[in-house]
Order: structure tokens, then C-alpha cells, then sequence
């Protein structure tokens, strides 16, 4: 029973009934969501439960408990962590590098158990931090980080965020401990990175500092907006494991509500543990996250006992390390590419190499103060990294080179040779001619790109040409262009060069907050700008409103509301709004989708194929305008997918995911 204690009197019973169902319900949600990635209600539907409990709560605060779904917020922030003693050490594993290691393993846990058979568990090694959590009586109680094996930091409250840590373990009313990984997904990841640009804050390197450093922070309302993830891959009772195999364990964490990793396998022997580690070598891009080997355990806990430990590691598990994605290369140049903002940004050129079977041959510096903490002049010989989709990048230079010449910021800017400043306390120098066709070309290339006005057809290829033969100088030309302008230039089809202006038509009805996002105002983003667009309505009321009126909208803050003020001051970029006025676009929002109480509220669409009526843009804009969002790919979370004719490879993702599939004529009814 979760309220106990002294009687109560008649209301606080029914806040009390009340308050547990909610829980349950909540407890539910968050199950499906977090870690069976599936979704029964809407995030609104979610939010007005929670609110409501959070009411409860605030009303009867002796009916709080700590295990509230209402307590993942984060609560206060502390001095600092105290420390906190393992109930048995948690060990690292020894490593196997290549498969003659992984070969050598198996040979000496096959000589150890003498000959008996036995078999393995192979799971995914996982980058991020391990982390060992108790349950008292079923409850989550303590979460403690790895330390050095013996003693660890309190975590407790930060861990209490996580949204895929189950505050109990179903089923489990008794004291156990769960170990497992904490990690940041790379999308995670790279959005904390993208916020962080914004406020102006270094980034963090690679997603397992991120994740570190969002565990390790004081504040766990920090913690919690960072989206953390927690996979769990060991379960003891007195230190001790509590089944007859691992595998066994596993499925059992799954049942408690853990999120255990579904990329495991059973091997019977040596040669099927070999297969399962090269099969995810070559497909560990396709995870949302990343790993860095595959982690191989003996799967029955007596043979585990009997194999025993050194004094570092079991001896009857191993990590098998899929090789770095790191190789070795000489810097030959160093160029500047210039951006939409006129940010000069230093590119390695270097000697091409195969890094994990792609060839690089450039690599990021970001800036100047990048090149002199790495101490690096051209012509030296250089480690460079290549993780996920991100552009590679110089980890430290291995060697100087011979006839080695340091790298100057260019004085002009190499693309218009307009002068380039860095002003004071600012990493990046900028080319300053706001003309300058390299800064003409990216900020086209971001007005046009998915997610702001999704016009497609305008990639660089096209960008490049309007921009060299004089046709597109302010991304406003982009509305006067014809058919015959765009068909006359290099690989244009006729066809192709129709769709691309009947596109650009359809962007005029691209919402306010997109086109906000568009124009590319510093810090501004699309989260930023639906805020904008929410409090103010309107184009002119944003460009009439002074810094401190532009606070009033969500999540502005003095920097941002600053940065929209000098946007909107320069002559040169009032000009172009206004001719964006005159060629249609949309200035408004409409109260619908200000409110966000349209018929499709929370729910979101992918489009695919040939509507009979509505164009793809019109679609969207409907679906936006009532509340709804429209996403590029199916996942579970995709509440409907609108197939048209031709529909491909969406609508096959649809059904094998079980996403219900409409027409345009159930779409319309549904807009009413
Ligand atoms: S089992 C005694 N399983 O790898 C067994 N560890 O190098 C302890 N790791 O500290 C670990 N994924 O942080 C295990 N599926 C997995 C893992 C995993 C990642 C990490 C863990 C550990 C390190 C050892």
C-alpha cells in the first residue's frame, strides 16, 4: 500500500486513491514510452496527468513519496556528491583487440571449465558510464557511479531523472542491485551540443563526456533535461547474482521494466560469438547510439563461479574492442571554409586515409584557439577521429613536421577577399561583407533546407549556380525566379526545374516560425522561434517589440532578445523582409496552431506518396495549422502515416511497425 500511517480524514482518502492510480497510469506510460519505445497518449494527454498529480501532491504533502513519477523534475541542488561503498566491487573487463585475443579467451575458459560445454552471452559494450542502482523493497533507493570499483559517488537524485530507470521494479518487493550503462543518445547528444552553441558554452566531445557530465552535475533538474538513457545488464541480491544463468537475469530485468538491450544473443560457441561481433562492427552506425565493442559473458552462473576472478576482472567475461575509428594522416593544407553567419571555420586538407572504410580527407579545427591548443602547423602528421555521421575531426598531433608552417587566419576572406574580423572575446573571425556570395550561398542552402522551409530541390548543386550566374543575391530572389530561368541552368531537366519553383511556390505557406528560423537570426532556431511566433503572432509585432517585450516569449532571455533587435535594425535585412512580404509569405500565425488546440494536437504524421488532390506542402500546412506535426520518417511514434499513390518504402515501414495507415479523405474529415 503506498499511503499508510495515521488515519486520514474522508478527502485526503480519495486525493489518496486518486493519487496512486495516477501514479500507476503514469508509471505505465513512461514504461511504454522510455523503454518499449511505443505510445498510447499523446505527450498533452501525459503532461495533464502529471500536472494533475503534481497538484495532488502539492495539496497532501504527506503523500509524497520518493518513487513519484513526479520526482524525475530534479530536486535541489547539492553542495556536492558524497561517496558510497559498492556491496561487491565493480569490476572492468579485460579486453580482447582482435579475434585472436577473443580466440585465446575461449581457449582458457574452455581449459578452466575442463572440457564441459558451456555457452556465451554476447551483448552490445555499450559507451557510456557504468552505474550500479538499489531497490529497497522493489523501490529505486540509491544509484551510485562505478568510482574506483570499491567506492563510488552518490547519484542518486541525478539518476532519479532518468526517464528509462524504472523508480520500481515490477514484480520485486525485495532488496536487489541493478549495474548498467548510462548513456546519451547521439541525437541527444547533438542537440545538447546545438543548445550549447546557442548559449554560447563549449562543446562537450563526444557523447560519453556528455552523459558524464550530465550525471555528475550538482543540479538534477540538469540532469533531467538532458535525456540520459539506462541500459541495464546485471542483477544481484547481496552482491551475488540471483539466477541460474545470465541470460536468465536478463529476461528478467526486461520483466521488472528495466530497458535492457535487445541486441543480444545466445552463442553455442566461439565461432557464432565471432559472427555476432562482426555483424555489429559493420552495423554499429545504425544504432541511435554508440558502442565500442561487444562485451561476451560465460552464461551459466555456476560456470561463472567456478572460473572466478583476477584481481582486476572476471575471468568469465571480456570485452572484445572493435578497432578506434582513428588513423593516422598528414595535414597538407589548412583552408577556411566561410559560413551563413560569415564564421570562418579551419579545415585540415589532409592525405586521404580509409578510416573505418571511409575515406577522409578533410577534417573540422573549428576555430583558431582549437589549432593552438592542438599545436598544430601544417605539414605535421596527425590522429583523427571519425565518430557516427559527425565530420571527422584532429584528435593531437602525433609528429611535427619537417618543413612545418603555421597557419594564419586569412585577412580576407577567401571566397569575396572582404575584410575578416574577430572581435573581442569571440572565438570565430568573420568575413564581414554581408554580400559575400559563400555567406549568400549557406544562408540559401538553410532557408531552403528540411525543417525550415523544406523546399526541396534546393541543394547545393542549384545554389551554387544561382548564386555564381548572378540570379539569386538575397534569398528573396528565390520567389522571382521562372521556370526558364532554372531550366537553362547545368543538369536541369525541365521536369525537375518545374518541381523546384512549384517548391518554392509552396513555401510562401510555410508557418511564421519556420520562416523566423529561416532567416537565420543568431540563436535564433525552430524551438526559439515557435516561442516567438506563440507570444507575439505576427512578423511586424516581433519586429515593433523592444528587447524587453521580446522576453516575454518563452525561453528568451536578454541574448537572444538582443540578437533580434540587430537583426531587425539593419536596413539591409528590413529589405529583405519586406520583400518577402510582397512575394506572399506567411507573416502570421494563426490562433490554431498559436494555441496549439487544433483537432491534431500531439500527434504526428509522415506524408508519403501522391495525394489525389493536396500537394505534400499543402498536406503539412494543414496538419501544422491544426496542431499536428509532420515528420519525415516513420518510427513508432508516428501516429498515422497519409499514403498516397506510389506510396514506398514509408508505408511498408508503417505496416511492419503496426502505424495506422489513412488517405487524404480521412485526413480532410479529420481537419474537419
Ligand atoms: S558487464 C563484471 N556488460 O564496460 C562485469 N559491461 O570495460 C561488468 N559496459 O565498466 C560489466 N556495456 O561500464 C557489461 N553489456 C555490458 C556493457 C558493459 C558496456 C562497460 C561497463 C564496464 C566496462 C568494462
Amino acid at each position: 500500500m503506498e499511503v499508510g500511517g495515521p488515519p486520514l480524514h474522508p478527502g485526503m482518502r480519495d486525493a489518496g486513491h486518486e493519487i496512486q492510480q495516477l501514479r500507476e497510469t503514469l508509471r505505465r506510460h513512461e514504461h511504454l514510452y522510455y523503454v518499449l519505445d511505443r505510445q498510447e497518449i499523446d505527450d498533452a494527454e501525459y503532461d495533464i496527468l502529471m500536472r494533475r498529480l503534481q497538484t495532488l501532491e502539492e495539496e497532501h504533502p504527506e503523500l509524497s513519496t520518493p518513487d513519484s513519477p513526479t520526482r524525475r523534475v530534479g530536486g535541489k541542488p547539492r553542495e556536492g556528491f558524497t561517496k558510497a561503498p559498492h556491496s561487491s566491487r565493480m569490476l572492468s573487463l579485460d579486453n580482447a583487440l582482435n579475434e585472436g585475443e577473443l580466440t585465446a579467451f575461449d581457449q582458457r575458459v574452455r581449459e578452466l571449465l575442463g572440457g564441459a560445454p558451456f555457452r556465451y552471452v554476447a551483448e552490445l559494450k555499450l559507451d557510456g558510464l557504468s552505474l550500479a542502482v538499489r531497490y529497497h523493497g522493489g523501490r529505486f533507493a540509491r544509484a551510485v557511479t562505478r568510482g574506483d570499483g570499491l567506492v563510488g559517488e552518490d547519484v542518486t537524485e541525478n539518476a532519479r531523472t532518468i526517464r528509462s530507470m524504472p523508480l520500481r521494479a515490477a514484480g520485486e518487493s525485495g532488496d536487489i542491485e541493478v549495474r548498467g550503462e548510462t548513456l546519451l543518445n547521439r541525437r541527444a547528444f547533438e542537440r545538447l551540443n546545438e543548445e550549447r552553441d546557442r548559449q554560447e558554452l563549449p562543446r562537450f566531445a563526444n557523447p560519453r563526456n556528455a552523459a558524464a557530465g550530465s550525471l555528475r552535475v550538482l543540479e538534477p533538474a540538469v540532469t533531467a533535461s538532458r535525456r540520459l538513457d539506462f541500459y541495464a545488464y546485471l542483477l544481484l541480491e547481496g552482491g551475488n547474482p540471483v539466477h541460474e544463468s545470465h541470460w536468465e537475469s536478463l529476461a528478467a530485468l526486461d520483466r521488472m521494466g528495466f530497458k535492457v538491450n535487445p541486441n543480444r544473443r545466445l552463442c553455442m560457441d566461439l565461432d557464432e560469438l565471432l559472427a555476432f561481433c562482426a555483424e555489429w562492427d559493420g552495423r554499429r552506425d545504425e544504432l541511435p547510439y554508440e558502442i565500442d565493442g561487444v562485451v561476451a559473458k560465460v552464461d551459466s552462473i555456476a560456470q561463472q563461479f567456478a572460473l572466478g576472478y583476477t584481481a582486476k576482472a572476471p575471468r568469465w567475461a571480456i570485452a572484445y574492442k572493435y578497432a578506434p575509428k582513428r588513423a593516422m594522416t598528414v595535414v597538407e593544407d589548412i583552408g577556411a571554409n566561410v559560413g551563413r553567419t560569415g564564421a570562418l571555420t579551419p579545415v585540415a586538407h589532409l592525405r586521404p586515409v580509409v578510416v573505418s572504410g571511409v575515406t577522409v580527407s578533410r577534417a573540422t579545427l573549428h576555430n583558431e584557439d582549437e589549432i593552438a591548443r592542438l599545436g598544430l602547423a601544417i605539414g605535421d602528421t596527425v590522429v583523427i577521429e571519425r565518430s557516427g555521421d559527425v565530420i571527422p575531426k584532429v584528435v593531437r598531433v602525433e609528429a611535427q613536421g619537417a618543413d612545418r608552417r603555421e597557419f594564419r587566419m586569412p585577412s580576407v576572406c577567401p571566397v569575396c577577399g572582404g575584410a575578416v574580423v574577430r572581435a573581442e572575446g569571440e572565438a570565430a573571425s568573420r568575413c564581414i561583407n554581408t554580400n559575400c556570395p559563400a555567406r549568400l550561398k549557406e544562408s540559401v542552402l538553410h532557408f531552403a533546407s528540411r525543417g525550415v522551409m523544406n523546399i526541396d530541390g534546393v541543394g547545393e548543386a542549384l545554389v551554387d549556380q544561382l548564386v555564381d550566374k548572378g540570379l539569386v543575391r538575397s534569398v528573396a530572389d528565390l520567389y522571382g525566379l521562372t521556370v526558364e530561368q532554372v531550366g537553362a541552368l547545368d543538369r536541369m531537366a525541365e521536369k525537375s526545374a518545374a518541381n523546384v519553383i512549384r517548391n518554392i511556390d509552396a513555401s510562401r505557406k510555410a508557418t511564421l516560425p519556420r520562416l523566423l528560423s529561416a532567416l537565420g537570426i543568431r540563436f535564433v532556431g525552430a524551438r526559439t522561434a515557435v516561442f516567438l511566433a506563440e507570444r507575439f503572432g505576427s512578423m511586424d509585432e516581433i519586429i515593433a517589440a523592444d528587447p524587453e517585450a521580446l522576453q516575454q516569449a518563452e525561453e528568451v532571455g536578454p541574448k537572444v532578445a538582443l540578437s533580434v533587435r540587430e537583426f531587425f535594425a539593419e536596413p539591409a535585412n528590413r529589405e529583405l523582409v519586406e520583400r518577402l512580404r510582397a512575394a506572399g509569405l506567411t507573416f502570421t500565425y494563426e490562433i490554431a496552431t498559436r494555441r496549439g488546440e487544433g483537432a491534431l494536437r500531439g500527434m504526428t504524421f509522415v506524408l508519403t506518396g501522391t495525394l489525389p488532390t493536396l500537394s505534400r506542402e499543402e498536406a503539412a500546412r494543414r496538419i501544422e495549422a491544426a496542431g499536428g506535426k509532420v515528420s519525415g520518417s516513420v518510427s513508432r511514434k508516428t501516429r498515422y502515416v497519409v499514403a498516397g499513390e506510389d506510396a514506398g518504402s514509408k508505408l511498408e515501414k508503417a505496416r511492419s511497425l503496426g502505424v495506422e495507415v489513412i488517405g487524404e479523405e480521412r485526413l480532410m474529415e479529420m481537419l474537419g
